[in-house]
């Protein structure tokens, strides 16, 4: 297979066919400048073509570390909306009380058919757990982390809001982790990675070292071979499964800004910025307008299999022993934030991509046949785990840049926690450094 490096490299290949224009375009014009002096220039800037990473939705980016003296435990906050979520999608609401702060699942911000039961809303608020956990220890806390036990799939209907976890804080001496430091520095990296540089073995031994430090996870990593072959034919065969899949598609086209009006309204969602383009395709796909969505769809599934895989030295699957359990879920997340920020300090570039265990959801939420669960149990090779997250790992070609944040301000919920909170029992855990 043939790399392209101009193939749209990200997620539903919104803007992929504008590559195609673009090469058209940028030949014959002789690039962007050219472009612009032809009476473009409006088109610029309107869609943000300039703006990388600008404005208030990237201010949480800048402001993260606040003022430990004075702020308290609302430092741990501003750290926790820096973590990874799905589709950026930032399902996270927070309550704080003197010695302890609330973790919520916000009912409102889910992936709908991309995620029917909301695993991967609670993957990502272990994400923002594990920040909070490194946060707490540079602002003087030890933290210990209470997980709300349940299963995903029993959920009742129109889920209330409740706490996900409960973060302890008791008085300590400051531990400033090195993961803490990178925190404002880890980006979701869709761009080519450096094909030809493979992650050296101390890499891998330290990832799975990160691994055992949590019994209730296990790291599978690929690099080459059949088995790493099948995952890729997998996770190929899974997106274009999503893409036949409408359902799955709008649900997954709801989260997308392509324009810097929309992403400061939302402050979350998936930019043009976040596909890990080069800055020139990157500013010509924001200047084209939106293509047809089959072609898109197809870009989608050719960028994952020549660009993302093709590139990609090393895979991995984080497995569980269940899923759909909400602390093991949690724990995912708290896991892929760590082993994410342990990469971006060794200045590796790290990709979700978690085509495979969407679609494994989808099919058991539709009651059809589990070929994609059966698949993925087939490759993991081992019944008493399964796997709930992929990812890619690599040296980045293209480096990437923030994902816009939506401010701490409108995530905290105000007043005591209800009572049937606080009587629930929670799954409690002490944290070491
Ligand atoms: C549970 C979960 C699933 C994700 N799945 C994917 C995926 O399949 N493909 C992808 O490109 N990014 C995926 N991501 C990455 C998010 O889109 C990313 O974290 C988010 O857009 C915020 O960007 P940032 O990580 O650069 O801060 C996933 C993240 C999480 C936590």
């Amino acid at each position: 297979m043939t790399e392209d490096p101009d193939r749209l490299p990200g997620w539903p290949a919104e803007t992929g066919p504008a590559f195609d224009a673009r090469r058209t375009l940028l030949k014959g014009a002789g690039g962007l400048l050219l472009l612009a002096a032809g009476g473009l220039t409006w088109r610029a800037y309107d869609t943000g073509v300039f703006e990388v990473g600008q404005g208030p939705a990237y201010e949480p980016w800048q402001s993260w570390q606040g003022d430990s003296g004075v702020e308290g435990s609302l430092a741990l906050v501003r750290a926790a909306v820096l973590a990874a979520s799905a589709h950026n999608s930032q399902p996270w609401l927070f309550r704080i009380a003197p010695d302890a702060i609330e973790l919520l699942a916000d009912p409102e911000r889910n992936l709908g058919a991309m995620d029917p039961f909301r695993r991967e809303q609670h993957i990502s608020l272990g994400c923002a757990l594990e920040n909070m956990v490194l946060a707490a220890g540079a602002h003087g806390y030890a933290p210990a982390i209470e997980y709300l036990p349940g299963r995903l799939d029993e959920a009742p209907a129109g889920d209330p809001l409740m706490p996900a976890a409960r973060l302890r804080l008791a008085p300590s001496r400051r531990d400033i982790s090195g993961l803490y430091a990178v925190i404002s520095q880890r980006h979701t990296n869709r761009g080519r990675y450096l094909a030809g540089r493979a992650v050296p073995h101390e890499v891998i031994w330290a990832f799975n070292d990160l691994a055992r430090e949590d019994e209730s996870v296990r790291l599978m990593l690929l690099q080459d071979g059949e088995k790493r072959a099948r995952f890729d034919k997998l996770l190929v065969e899974a997106t274009e499964g999503i893409v036949a899949d409408p359902e799955m598609i709008a649900a997954s086209n709801a989260w997308f800004r392509l324009t810097p009006g929309e992403i400061e309204t939302h402050r979350s969602g998936l930019t043009i910025d976040s596909f890990g383009l080069p800055p020139l395709s990157r500013a010509a796909v924001k200047m084209l307008p939106k293509p047809e969505p089959e072609k898109t769809h197809r870009q989608w599934v050719a960028a994952t299999r020549d660009v993302q895989l093709a590139t990609a030295p090393l895979v991995g699957l984080i497995a569980v022993r269940d899923p759909y359990d909400r602390a093991a879920a949690l724990r995912a997340g708290v896991f892929w934030q760590r082993l994410h920020l342990w990469a971006t300090s060794q200045g590796l570039a790290m990709q979700p991509m978690n085509q495979i265990v969407e679609l494994a959801d989808r099919q058991r939420q539709l009651g059809k046949e589990p070929e994609m669960a059966v698949r993925l149990a087939e490759l993991l090779g081992d019944d008493r785990w399964q796997a709930t997250f992929a990812f890619r790992a690599g040296y980045p070609a293209v480096e990437a840049v923030p994902s816009p944040r939506r401010g701490v301000d409108e995530l905290i919920l105000e007043g005591v926690p209800q009572a049937p909170l606080e009587e629930r029992p929670l799954i409690s855990e002490q944290i070491g450094f």
